[in-house]
């Protein structure tokens, strides 16, 4: 297996440093949760809060979505819960990549119902050609083609995770 670099580590870090300043500015005098969604988002995630200034706890939640291995059902199963209230708080999700929109839309529905002050969502991928909902995140890091990418915590079967780039896996 080969794999083709879609995205460098270097395009990667300078445009989570500029996602970091336009979340910054965006919350200016206010403080967020950043809720990583387990486990793909890791990564971006601890890249991205070392750029936001404003302050900011973290917190997590795991969910596996059923079906192919490289297609969700649209059936989420919550596998860990926050470990505090939302209610009142300004929340951001961090995601590594939106493809049918499914996971996000039904996360994004769970959180509304707990009654944060505001919501917004941030992505390192998207895959627009692929939604089947009418999801749209409030942060991108890049569009991308519709192609199964791996690396920078994205990963095929639990692998690949570590890779410093986002990559294609090539026969
Ligand atoms: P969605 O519900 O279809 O938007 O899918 C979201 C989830 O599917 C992501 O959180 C990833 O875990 C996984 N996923 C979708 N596309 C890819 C990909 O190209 N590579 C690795 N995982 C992917």
């Amino acid at each position: 297996m080969q794999v083709r670099v879609l995205i460098s580590a270097e395009e990667i870090a300078r445009r989570v440093q500029e996602l970091g300043r336009e979340i910054s500015a965006d919350y200016q005098g206010r403080s967020i949760l950043v809720i990583g969604i387990l486990k793909g988002a890791v990564v971006f995630m601890s890249d991205l809060i070392r750029h936001i200034s404003v302050p900011l706890e973290v917190d997590f939640m795991a969910i596996s979505s059923y079906g192919e291995a490289t297609e969700t059902s649209g059936v989420v199963q919550l596998l860990k819960d926050l470990d505090r209230p939302i209610e009142g708080r300004d929340i951001l999700v961090v995601e590594d990549i939106v493809d049918s929109g499914l996971t996000l839309s039904y996360l994004s529905q769970l959180l509304k119902s707990r009654k944060p002050a505001t919501l917004k969502t941030a992505v390192l991928l998207d895959k627009p050609e692929r939604r089947r909902t009418e999801f749209t995140p409030d942060y991108v890091g890049f569009a991308i083609p519709d192609e199964f990418v791996i690396g920078y915590g994205l990963d095929y079967n639990h692998r690949h995770r570590e890779l410093p780039y986002v990559g294609v896996l090539e026969k």
